[in-house]
């Protein structure tokens, strides 16, 4: 079999891994040749095409990145995209296509699917944010980058009796955030899915500061929403997804928050470190698992399928299904283990 491979979207700690395990599985077991498509979709719209087998994933399985590349190229928005990327795969003797990312990469394999793409999904976020899957890799790694950061904002927070703001990823889903504010012992977490008032928080870092010298540490998603009317914030620019270039509320929380508790405020925002770097072992077991899967499901002809993780199995999942929504944070969760820790 020919399969194609691409990974798509923002990268993400234990894509490399997922790339080892299928060419590893297909090339040795199967007997399968590869072509890597460069950059996501962009490769496949215009047939940039990359040598991919065992030797060339050597030593891939602990580096961050994709060997792939990646871009948000969207093939819908493109002249003639979809049509382009069916010549590409017949062009190249594509019998299988796997394709690595999360909600927009994963909509437009839905959608080549549809049109009889043989094509494989497999689940990429470090946001966590992808239904039917209970787990995406690449999120353990950045939660366990974001505690690192906070444990370290803590102890200068300590020394200088400061609140300190941290910003981390997830655009509309809190998970980063929730996971690394209880991991990382914040006193008030802002996750996109609750509105939050500004005011109400600041009343809570004032009451905590009462006690004594509290540093005080408020872990803010960059997606994360003030209620109507209580705080203005800017809006940026939009992807070829539609999203919002995201990263700032930070600033304008720490900002505010000084302004209403008087203490001394600093803002720490994240970013890209969080989705660079090695995974951890978590991540490449869990990627090396989806990319097994996934050339075996490609070998069963099972397309228009992604692999997740349920119950601590692999399944496969309707692709449709996988992108029909996004995981967002229960309130009852955020109600039963964040808030019982605020102020
Ligand atoms: O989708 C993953 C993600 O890391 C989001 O958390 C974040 O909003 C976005 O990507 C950032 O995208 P970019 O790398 O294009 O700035």
């Amino acid at each position: 079999m020919k399969v194609g491979v691409l990974t798509g979207g923002g990268d993400c700690p234990g894509l490399n891994a997922v790339i080892r395990a299928v060419v590893r599985k297909g090339e040795r077991h199967f007997g399968d040749t590869f072509v890597g498509f460069a950059d996501g979709w962009k490769g496949v719209v215009e047939n940039i095409t990359l040598e991919l087998n065992v030797e060339r994933c050597r030593g891939i399985l602990p580096r961050g990145g994709t060997i792939l590349g990646s871009s948000r190229t969207n093939p819908y928005k493109l002249p003639d995209g979809p049509q382009r990327v069916h010549q590409t795969l017949e062009a190249n003797g594509v019998d299988a296509l796997i394709a690595i990312g999360g909600e927009d990469t994963l909509g437009v394999a839905n959608k080549l699917f549809q049109e009889g793409v043989k094509v494989v999904g497999v689940p990429k976020t470090i946001d966590n944010d992808l239904s039917a899957t209970e787990l995406t890799f690449g999120f353990n790694t950045a939660v366990q980058v974001c505690v690192d950061a906070i444990d370290r904002l803590h102890t200068t927070a300590e020394s200088h009796d400061r609140v300190m703001v941290c910003e981390v990823m997830g655009r509309h889903a809190g998970w980063i955030a929730l996971y690394a504010g209880i991991g990382g012992g914040a006193a008030q977490i802002l996750i996109p899915e609750e509105e939050f008032d500004i005011n109400e928080v600041a009343e809570n870092i004032k009451r905590r500061h009462e006690k004594g010298r509290y540093a005080t540490i408020v872990v803010v998603a960059e997606g994360a929403r003030p209620k109507e009317g209580t705080m203005a914030v800017a809006s940026g620019e939009v992807d070829a997804f539609g999203h919002a270039r995201l990263g700032g509320i930070g600033n304008q929380v720490a900002e505010q928050l000084e302004k209403l508790t008087g203490f001394e405020t600093r803002v720490t925002i994240l970013g890209h470190v969080q989705r660079g770097g090695t995974p951890t072992a978590f991540d490449r077991v869990l990627a090396t698992r989806f990319g097994i899967a996934a050339i075996e499901t490609a070998h069963d002809q099972d397309f228009g399928k992604m692999v997740a993780l349920r119950a601590g199995e692999i399944v496969r999942v309707p692709l449709e299904e996988a992108v029909a929504e996004l995981k967002l944070v229960d309130p009852e969760l955020f109600e039963h283990v964040a808030v019982p820790f605020f102020g």
